[in-house]
């Protein structure tokens, strides 16, 4: 949520900074700026829309050349989308940037107005930049401390100061900044998208730690002065994974990447034909004498979560529940020393979910994350992480990042029901080799576009449609339904379809579309009665199931059917279906599909 970037170095600073702004654009994307050092003073270009408009404005500028500066890609919080509340912001001799929100700010504000220092926007921000330069007595490293001192919230900053230039110092409580220094000067962002052009060698700034760039050096101390030297880390991916490759948005190309990135994340992790996280770390005692197992997490990755809950309980028989993180940390929840918490997150910086894992840690149970980005907060606060290799996922709807999700919960599922002595050796090499197969069925199922896109055509010009399912289809359900909403903006609702019946039922009238989720044998006919139940109101059916299942072609509409397979892997090749029947909605309605209004990527806030 919002998009940071700050570089000072030998090269033109501008470039730099419109050219990170775009690859941080998904995080927010409702007004955009910089400010740099020009001529020895800050000037500053910021506008409401997209970052190619903010591009547009600073080259109809001539500027002199520029080696130092930050940029910022906005997600409103407090204040309207306006100009005047686009970041960078001012303060006298202070300029900074802002990711997260300043929830003292109205206190801070009174305080301001009464020594005469008003603010010009909306925003806590500017208040921010204003308490700063209200120390500033021209030593950088106590302005920050005591400032941040009277700050409450969570930030990540970036700040220059007017008499320091080829300076930019940052500090961090919550939302995520990563480090790295190059041949091309320092570079400091809010995710390594923007960094990667420079370098595949990063750090995490820690929180609460200062970090001060300039063109050869990154210095990072503590708040008392000692220097610090933060852990170096090292992605597995290029320049071209954030990149469209020829693709029409990044969703598409996500979806395509999906065989490749299940690969990646479960081959590491299979030994002799059993599952085996020893690489991560995590040993078979994790998995031994657990009464309980919690999966916590937001919208697409709670939805891996409900889908590790019917896998967990099937083959290990311990019991679990799946709570949306928001609602878990404010819950109360009951928490002991024998349950395991496992968070699930593809950014590792949501700040729910962050706080749920923090928590569990507090009640004394043991925490693992499913977590997509290296070294990021949720990763650092949980007692083990397993990392998933789905590389950057920039569309803001995710895909891949929940597949790998999804392959990930099914190889815990078997070591814990192997471990727990439900599962056999041989029964888990069977259910190990069915997963090593996903992969390549599902490069089957890539081939199922067109057909898709031709299907997808009866759900643009609806205004209602309904997703059902049981059991296992009934989590794809929730997920399809998540996914389509979000991009195309049709209302829909995900049902267990025998839940129908007991009210929702009287929304379904003539022509409303309905997609019947139907692969899970021992329901298959449950589903089909309600199905039944929907087309005899009129409903428009489109019908996912099995390859081979006999189905009264009167039933439905349109029939999408995947290869005979075990039923229980069959989530990923559903999920790969939804996808593009919510990716193509979208791009027949002309909609922005890799940016949807009001959304962003990588919810930092509350
Ligand atoms: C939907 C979507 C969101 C995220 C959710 C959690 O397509 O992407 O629902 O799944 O915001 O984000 P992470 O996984 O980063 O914690």
């Amino acid at each position: 949520m919002c998009g940071i970037i700050g570089f000072t170095g030998n090269c033109d600073a501008k470039e730099v900074l419109i050219y990170g702004l775009k690859t941080l654009e998904y995080r927010g994307y409702d007004s955009a700026g910089i400010a740099f050092f020009a001529d020895g003073k800050i000037k500053t270009v910021k506008t409401v829309g997209k970052v190619d408009i903010l591009a547009d404005k600073v080259a109809t500028e001539v500027f002199d050349a520029t080696e130092c500066g930050i940029g910022h890609t906005r997600w409103a919080t407090h204040g309207g989308v306006t100009e005047v509340n686009s970041h960078p912001h001012t303060a006298g001799r202070v300029t900074l940037i802002h990711n997260g929100i300043i929830e003292n700010y109205q206190k801070l504000q009174e305080e301001l107005e009464k020594q005469g220092r008003k603010p010009v926007s909306q925003t806590d921000t500017e208040i921010a930049a204003l308490v700063f330069d209200s120390i500033y007595n021209g030593d950088p490293y106590e302005t920050i401390r005591k400032g941040c001192e009277k700050l409450e919230g969570a930030y990540g900053f970036c700040i220059m100061f007017a008499d320091r230039p080829g300076e930019i110092y940052a500090i961090r409580n919550g939302s995520p900044l990563v480090a790295t220094l190059s041949d091309k000067g320092a570079v400091i962002a809010s995710d390594m998208v923007a960094l990667i052009k420079y370098s595949k060698d990063y750090f995490v700034l820690p929180e609460h730690m200062i970090a001060k760039l300039t063109k050869d050096a990154v210095e990072v101390t503590d708040l008392k002065g000692n220097e610090v030297k933060p852990e170096m880390l090292h992605v597995n991916w290029d320049i071209a994974a954030a990149r469209k490759g020829g693709y029409d948005y990044f969703m598409l190309k996500e979806i395509h990447e999906q065989p490749q990135a299940i690969s990646k994340t479960i081959s590491p992790r299979i030994k002799d034909g059993m599952p085996d996280f020893t690489s991560d770390g995590i040993d078979d005692s994790l998995f031994k004498d657990l009464s309980r197992i919690i999966i916590v997490g937001c919208g697409t990755a709670m939805h891996a979560g409900l889908v590790g809950r019917e896998l967990i309980e099937k083959f290990a028989r311990i019991q679990v529940n799946v709570e949306i993180a928001s609602e878990f940390r404010y819950a109360d929840p009951i928490l002991d020393e024998k349950t395991l918490v496992i968070a699930i997150s593809q950014s590792g910086e949501t700040a729910d979910t962050k706080a749920a894992i923090e928590i569990a840690k507090k009640s004394g149970s043991k925490t693992l994350s499913i977590v997509n980005v290296k070294g990021s907060s949720i990763a650092r606060e949980s007692d083990y992480v397993l990392y998933t290799h789905a590389g950057p996922e920039i569309a803001v709807a995710s895909t891949k990042a929940y597949t790998v999700q999804l392959s990930a919960m099914y190889l815990l599922a078997f070591k814990l029901g192997y471990i727990n002595g439900k599962l056999s050796k041989e029964a888990v090499k069977g259910l190990v080799s069915c997963l090593r197969k996903v992969p390549s069925d599902l490069e089957q199922i890539l081939k199922y576009d067109k057909q898709i896109e031709t299907i997808s055509n009866i759900l643009t010009k609806a205004e209602d449609l309904f997703f059902i399912g049981r059991g296992l289809d009934y989590t794809l359900s929730c997920e399809g339904s998540l996914k389509l909403k979000e991009i195309s903006y049709i209302h829909s609702e995900a049902y267990a379809a025998g839940e129908l019946k007991h009210g929702t039922i009287s929304l379904i009238t003539d022509n409303i579309p309905v997609i019947a989720i139907a692969t899970q044998k021992h329901v298959i006919q449950k589903t089909i009665s309600n199905v039944k139940e929907c087309r005899s109101r009129g409903a428009n059916v489109i019908l996912i199931t099995n390859e081979g299942e006999s189905v009264d072609p009167a039933l439905c509409d349109h029939q999408i059917t995947i290869p005979k397979m075990d039923d229980r892997f069959a989530p990923f090749s559903v999920a790969v279906i939804v996808q593009y029947l919510a990716y193509y909605t979208s791009v027949h309605r002309g909609l922005n599909v890799d940016q949807p209004r009001n959304l962003a990527k990588s919810v930092t806030v509350e």
